[in-house]
């Protein structure tokens, strides 16, 4: 099909304006992860106005790589497949452009009301009431656009890749309203309706199937669609790929207690957590080894294709991250790594080498499509750009590692009468150089993403360039 042609069949405005809205959040959230990696080294960096403070910068960061960028490409990525995949024009263009007016709406309330400090303080879910509700009403849109395309398909098949986009989308509704009822005390705060332990349990049930399903069902929709596609290869095993699918999504939503180990949740669930964690390393490496088989065949593109290296090395990253997770949840092993940095290492090999990884490979296979080209404008800033993102990706984690056990064993050594070895702040200094390290390498990540953006930007112009130069040929 032509370019002309596929524009009128399928809704490509939106999917266009989310996918810029990726590169230009993704620069934004990840300048302020530089930034808060910065204070981290230099504490002057907290300057004088609260607005700037490590603390209230923090949850800044989060909600803008999260829900900005990640949710962006999700948005981008899941419009552009299931319309493919179904060959049906979106449900809705009204709906599908209100989604993407609603989000960003949210993203810039988030911005103003968090370095504001206003906060409900529950991690990963931040947003005060109102905000709260306006995400709800954006994302039940979000589902009647997606159900209302795959409702109008003109084949019987629904595609794996809309499976995992599906249940990102329910899981994602089902658990950002449960996790924030609250009673408003006035319009900038509320408190949530569960108490205590119950409170604790509910935040980590949606805090870690915001893992599971935000970052992770969704980004698998995107690697089952966007990796065969790159390849120019079927996906490895069908059969393994819906076992993948009901085997992720049963597990996922049980693994929560282990964020509350040692906690007052009861001990038998913390035990349940830890055990629905190990097995859920199963499903997750089955589902990465469909990814990398996928490529049974073509390994030798790896040689000249970039993008196609990106989605590659985002599943080795989503492998490592997801063989660390469970060795985390058990107890014993908790007990070193919970509160240090290595929690932190393990986040970033999933946030960076995963999440962001897969992202920046799909973007760059789709937005020359979005516009008629079969290529990025320039190949060779996509090959530095993904040298930049691997070495970034590397430093930040290898960093990381090396702090987090380094402060697990320093604050449990204790000397023979019993008191402890080593001061905080002597397991403090010790993790300076590692800080060092982390912030390079989060600037180097950085970097590659201000290459992409002048890529795309190029890209997008040489389209432009193009098509007025044939018109002034043809006139
Ligand atoms: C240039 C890239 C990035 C840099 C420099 C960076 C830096 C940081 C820093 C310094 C923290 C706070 C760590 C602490 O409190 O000790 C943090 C937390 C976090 N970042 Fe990033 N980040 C980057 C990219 C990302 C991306 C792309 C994602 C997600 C897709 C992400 C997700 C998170 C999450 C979830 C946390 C909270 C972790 C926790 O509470 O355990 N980051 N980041
Ligand atoms: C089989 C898969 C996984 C398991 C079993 C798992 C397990 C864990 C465990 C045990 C922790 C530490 C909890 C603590 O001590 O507080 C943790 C933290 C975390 N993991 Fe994973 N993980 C998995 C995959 C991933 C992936 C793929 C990502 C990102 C894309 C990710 C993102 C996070 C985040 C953001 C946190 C920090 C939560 C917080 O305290 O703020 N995880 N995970």
């Amino acid at each position: 099909m032509n370019t002309a042609s596929a524009n009128e069949t399928y809704n490509y405005k939106v999917v266009r304006q989310f996918a810029i809205m990726t590169v230009v959040w993704g620069i934004v959230g990840m300048a302020v992860g530089v930034l808060i990696a910065a204070q981290l080294v230099w504490p002057d960096l907290n300057t004088q106005y609260p607005w700037f403070h490590f603390g209230r910068l923090r949850p800044l960061h989060t909600n803008a790589v999260i829900f900005a960028f990640g949710g962006s490409a999700l948005f981008a990525t899941s419009y552009y497949a299931v319309q493919r995949t179904t060959q049906a024009r979106l449900f809705s263009d009204g709906l599908a452009a209100f989604t993407f007016w609603g989000w960003q709406l949210v993203i810039l309330l988030a911005a103003i009301t968090l370095p504001l400090g206003i906060t409900s303080a529950k991690e990963y879910a931040e947003l005060e009431w109102p905000i709260d509700i306006l995400i709800a009403v954006v994302w039940v849109s979000y589902a009647i656009v997606f159900f209302g395309t795959i409702m109008k398909r003109k084949m019987k098949h629904i595609y794996v890749a809309n499976w995992f986009f599906g249940a990102f989308i329910i899981t994602v509704a089902v658990l950002h309203i449960g996790n924030s009822l609250a009673v408003p005390v006035h319009f900038a705060k509320s408190y949530s309706i569960y108490p205590g332990a119950i409170d604790a349990m509910i935040q980590w049930w949606y805090g870690h199937n915001a893992v599971g399903f935000f970052l992770t069902a969704g980004f698998l929709g995107i690697m089952y669609y966007f990796v065969p596609k790159q390849a120019e290869r079927p996906v490895y095993s069908y059969r393994l790929s819906i076992v993948h699918f009901w085997a992720l999504i049963s597990i996922y939503i049980w693994a929560g207690p282990h964020h509350l180990h040692y906690s007052a949740l009861p001990n038998w669930a913390q035990s349940a957590g830890m055990v629905m964690s190990l097995v859920l390393l199963a499903p997750s490496w089955g589902g990465m080894i469909n990814g990398m088989m996928t490529l049974s065949g073509a390994w030798h593109k790896l040689r000249t294709d970039p993008v196609l290296r990106f989605l590659v090395v985002s599943l080795s990253f989503y492998g490592m991250s997801t063989f660390e997770g469970p060795m985390m949840s058990i107890k014993t092993v908790n007990a070193l790594s919970h509160n240090t940095d290595w929690t932190i290492g393990h986040v970033h090999s999933g946030a960076l080498g995963w999440v962001a990884m897969v992202s920046i490979g799909a973007l760059y296979h789709l937005i020359p499509r979005l516009y008629g080209l079969t290529a990025m404008y320039s190949s060779n800033l996509v090959n530095i750009h993904f040298w930049l993102s691997t070495i970034g990706t590397v430093l930040y984690i290898a960093s990381m590692w090396v702090n987090g056990i380094m402060q697990g064993l320093m604050w449990r050594a204790v000397n023979a009468d019993g008191t402890l070895t080593y001061s905080f702040v002597e397991a403090l200094n010790a993790s300076y150089p590692g800080y060092m390290v982390r912030a390079l390498g989060g600037f180097i990540f950085l970097a590659g993403m201000f290459l992409m953006a002048y890529n795309v930007y190029k890209t997008i112009t040489q389209k432009e360039a193009v098509a007025i130069d044939g018109v002034a040929q043809t006139a």
